[in-house]
């Protein structure tokens, strides 16, 4: 076995951290490779709840190195926190590890996404608040802080001291807002910086180890192929990229070596955050899929925005990451309905659309083509192979693999570990 990359291929929130914790115990390693604590990664065992923002899904087997790569964002103090808890719940992090090349969101990032957004008012994206884009303008801008430079306080300060005179010229004359004291930051990170210490590490030699004795690596995708900064729905996207391509360049692992790329699709489709949703459910069948589902951020704790399954886009994420397995998650929450549809393509000013198109405004108000299928009407819930499955349920997963362009080799009922229907193992042999 070797490298598995594995990404969502929706609007982010279709069941990653799920797929990642259940494939953990067969890989080495798990590498998270962009995204920030703007990602929420449930994973439930014996029905117990356990949320990842920042630490590897795999963190669950001890036996798995759990990596943050170096083009994830890290808040340290959000990544504290995130550990008292999974500490408090008798998890223990010995086999996690930071790469001293992470960005790190610093104060006043969260406070200019908040005050971004803001600013555009009806434009708005939509964001978690989380600092996440201006942490990302900041590394690309070469003024950001890395997870390594906690490590060196005077080259803290002095570059502090720079960049925080840029910071509080834009908070204090463009939005009138309050400066940022370059002491008080100072004193709080160097603070984190013996906290964290212990899970810093060139992860170039960890990894380039693991691929030269080719031992299996998992790589965990955040967000989704459409909230990709350059293939997703621009501007409503993240700033990073969440596809089969960022996570090479967020991991040091070149495209040369990965082997499979697993894409986790829900049975529909949902959306946190504003932005074009051709196959968008509004009215009680929405609501009812939302509340089925849970639909709730686990990040912010806002409604999702739920609709049909897009082939359209799936499609669009097969072809343009190679995924060559598709995970289906929450098929169980189809069950009661009676004529479900899958959108097979736009029409949009005349003209029909087999992929999501660039213009969003043309994305916006298009209108989607559906193929209807009839619902099982049965509880998929205690199925535990693919034969198990209502025939209707299992026509409607053929179609999704057939439209899609990839095979479904892995079918989810329900939130536990046990509610997966195995068909063929996604990993690479
Ligand atoms: P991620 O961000 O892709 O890891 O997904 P989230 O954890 O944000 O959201 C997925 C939600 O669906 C979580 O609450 C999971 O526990 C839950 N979930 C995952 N798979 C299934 C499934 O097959 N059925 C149901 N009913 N819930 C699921
Ligand atoms: P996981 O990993 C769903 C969305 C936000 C917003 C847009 C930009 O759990 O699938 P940002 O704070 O990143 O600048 O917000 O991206 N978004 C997500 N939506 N799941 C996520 O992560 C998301 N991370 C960001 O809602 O629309
Ligand atoms: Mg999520």
């Amino acid at each position: 076995m070797s490298v598995t990359i594995l990404i969502g291929g929706q609007w982010g929130d279709e069941g990653k951290g799920k797929v990642i914790d259940l494939l953990a115990d067969r890989v080495s390693m798990v590498v998270r490779s962009q995204g920030g604590n703007n990602a929420g990664h449930t994973v439930v065992v014996n029905g117990r709840e356990h949320r990842f923002h920042l630490v590897p899904s795999g963190i669950l087997n001890p036996a798995t190195l759990c990596v943050i790569g170096h083009g994830v964002v890290v808040d340290p103090r959000a990544f504290l926190q995130e550990l008292d808890l999974h500490h408090a719940d008798g998890i223990a992090t010995d086999n996690l590890v930071i790469s001293e090349r992470a960005h790190m969101v610093m104060p006043y990032h969260p406070v200019l996404d908040k005050l971004g957004e803001e600013l555009r008012g009806d434009d708005r994206l939509g964001t978690t608040f989380r600092g996440i884009g201006p942490a990302y303008e900041d590394k690309v801008r070469r003024i950001g802080f890395r997870i390594g430079d906690l490590q060196k306080p005077a080259f803290l300060e002095k570059k502090l001291r720079f960049v925080l005179r840029l910071k509080n010229e834009t908070l204090t004359r463009l939005y009138g807002a309050e400066p940022f004291d370059e002491s008080a930051i100072l004193d709080e990170y160097l603070g984190y910086a013996e906290l964290i210490d212990p899970y810093i590490r060139d992860i170039y030699p960890i990894i380039q180890d693991a691929l030269q004795r080719r031992r299996p690596i998992l790589l965990e995708g955040a967000q989704g192929v459409m909230l990709d900064i350059d293939t997703g729905t621009y501007p409503y996207v993240t700033s990073s990229s969440p596809t089969a391509g960022g996570a090479c360049t967020g991991s040091g692992i070149p495209p040369s070596r990965i082997d499979k790329t697993i894409g986790v699709f829900k049975a529909y489709t949902t959306r946190v955050g504003y932005g074009p949703f051709p196959t968008e459910l509004v009215g009680e069948l929405g609501d009812f899929i939302r509340e089925t589902g849970g639909e709730y951020g686990t990040t912010t704790g806002r409604a999702r925005r739920v609709g049909w399954y897009d082939a359209a886009v799936a499609r669009y994420a097969v072809a343009t990451n190679g995924i060559d397995s598709i995970v289906l998650t929450k098929v169980d929450v189809l069950d009661t309905l009676d004529r479900i549809r899958i959108c097979t393509g736009y029409r949009s000013k005349g003209e029909l659309w087999d992929h999501p198109m660039a213009n969003i405004s043309h994305l916006k108000h298009c209108d989607a083509i559906y193929e209807e299928l009839p619902g099982w009407k049965a509880s998929t819930r205690d199925c535990r192979s693919f034969d198990d499955l209502p025939p209707a349920c299992q026509a409607y997963v053929q179609r999704v693999g057939e439209l899609s362009g990839a095979e479904v080799d892995v079918v989810s009922v329900g939130p536990d570990r046990e509610h997966t229907l195995v068909r063929s193992l996604p990993l690479a042999a």
